[in-house]
């Protein structure tokens, strides 16, 4: 089971995906995707402040707020917000704030990790924990993120309207009284200037340990804790198909120096100088040449895409890697499996005569394999388990390579961190 079909169980994941995502909230009671039954082990408020105290997260901000009474709605009546150092959330949150910051456990991060390759993000990953200590709200918003929240101690309630207010949101905003939308930031732009907006036909949940909630993008909601409560909030930005396309883009046009440079000018007249000008002139026809030239049916944009799918960003990347288990001796009676420290994703693409070719992204790992050991390699992603002797029949070729020929090859992808001796 995928973390995705463990957290919306008993709603098929392709029902999900189908009717609710990005639409609808979903409500789970109790069904069973515990964040301990998910990450494997308890985990609760505590461990969450253990973890912000370790060394190294001095360069994290966790949110402490102080709430004066209850501020269900009205963006000017907003609790004061300020940042903490991580090692201080504990003294914060004994002096009655509430708190919200970065979760830094190895093992929640791979579980987020796997959610967002589950659902084939491509955006930002975040996970933060949340803990109130009874007897604040949070005023009725709006968030950007795709975001599952998953109860762990204690009952929050929670107050969301039947349907996202405004389409993929790009960023945070406060419900006023006077039914319009408050930016802290910036003025909104005209798309963000909503009015008449009211949050009383939002439906009340309330979440007890053991719930799950999924909240779209876009979806006004406001929250109430009565005593203390502890969440574990997953959710992804989704990404914008223009940052997707520079990914695309970039490689090509950065080779060129016109692209890395806008050009001097000293005019100061009011007009746009003739310089600039004429430089983005040129750039815009180059521009609409490098766009007609993608092809989306080619190898390279799916291993672009590929690759985002596989990468959590590089913080997270960067702690799954230092859990890649470490390769061992493997015989032909061993038990393999692909490994889960962090989520892999494949390109299957022919290069450019016609051969088959795989590339397979794990983390900080990129295997790039042509010819028949492309066939071999993903017949290994397909198994996921498998004794060690059976790959000798992996290859699409007659007769069966001999385990000799077998063994190298598994003991690199062993080296790689995409196999290991699997757990009994
Ligand atoms: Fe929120």
């Amino acid at each position: 089971m995928t973390v995705l079909e463990k957290l919306l169980h008993p709603t098929p994941a392709a029902n999900f995906v189908r009717d609710i995502q990005g639409r609808h909230f979903l409500h789970h009671r109790g069904a069973g995707a515990t964040l301990a039954s998910l990450l494997g082990e308890e985990y609760t408020h505590r461990d969450f402040f253990t973890e912000l105290a370790a060394p190294g997260y001095d360069g994290r901000a966790v949110t402490a707020t102080f709430f004066e009474g209850r501020v269900l709605r009205g963006g000017e009546g907003k609790p004061r917000s300020f940042e903490v150092k991580p090692g201080q959330a504990e003294t914060a949150f004994r002096a009655g704030l509430s708190v919200i910051g970065d979760m830094v456990s190895p093992a929640a991060l791979r579980l987020a990790a796997h959610l967002r390759r589950d659902l084939n993000h491509t955006g930002e990953l975040m996970i933060a924990g949340s803990l109130s200590p009874g007897g604040d709200a949070f005023h009725a918003h709006i968030d950007p993120v795709d975001s599952f929240k998953i109860q762990v101690e204690g009952r929050k309630r929670w107050f969301v309207s039947p349907a996202p207010i405004l389409d993929f949101p790009t960023r945070a905003a406060a419900l006023r009284d006077n039914g319009t939308l408050f930016f802290p930031a910036s003025e909104p732009d005209d798309w963000e200037r909503l009015q008449g907006l009211d949050a009383s036909n939002s439906v009340e949940i309330v979440l007890e340990p053991g719930d799950i909630l999924y909240v779209p993008p876009g979806m006004v909601h406001a929250t109430e804790a009565d005593g203390m409560s502890f969440s574990v909030d997953i959710g992804f930005l989704p990404a914008s198909p223009f940052s997707f396309l520079r990914k695309i883009l970039d490689p090509v046009l950065e080779a060129e120096p016109t692209w890395r440079h806008m050009p001097a000018s000293i005019a100061r007249d009011g007009r746009l100088p003739r310089e600039v000008r004429e430089h983005l002139a040129a750039r815009i026809s180059e521009l609409r040449a490098a766009l007609d030239a993608i092809d989306l049916d080619g190898p390279e944009v799916n291993r672009i895409w590929q690759r985002a799918v596989a990468n959590p960003g590089d913080k997270v990347r960067a702690a799954l890697a230092a859990n890649r288990p470490q390769a061992g001796g493997i015989q032909p009676e061993s038990e393999l499996a692909v490994t889960e420290y962090a989520p892999v994703a494949h390109a299957w693409t022919p290069d450019e005569s016609g051969e088959p070719a795989i590339d397979v992204y794990q983390a900080e790992s990129h295997l790039s394999v042509p010819g028949a050991g492309a066939g071999f390699l993903r017949r290994v992603l397909e198994e996921g388990r498998f004794r060690a002797s059976d790959a000798s029949s992996f290859a699409p070729v007659e007769p069966p390579l001999p385990w000799e020929d077998v063994a190298p090859y598994l003991a690199m992808l062993g080296e790689q961190g995409l196999i290991a001796e699997a757990r009994r």
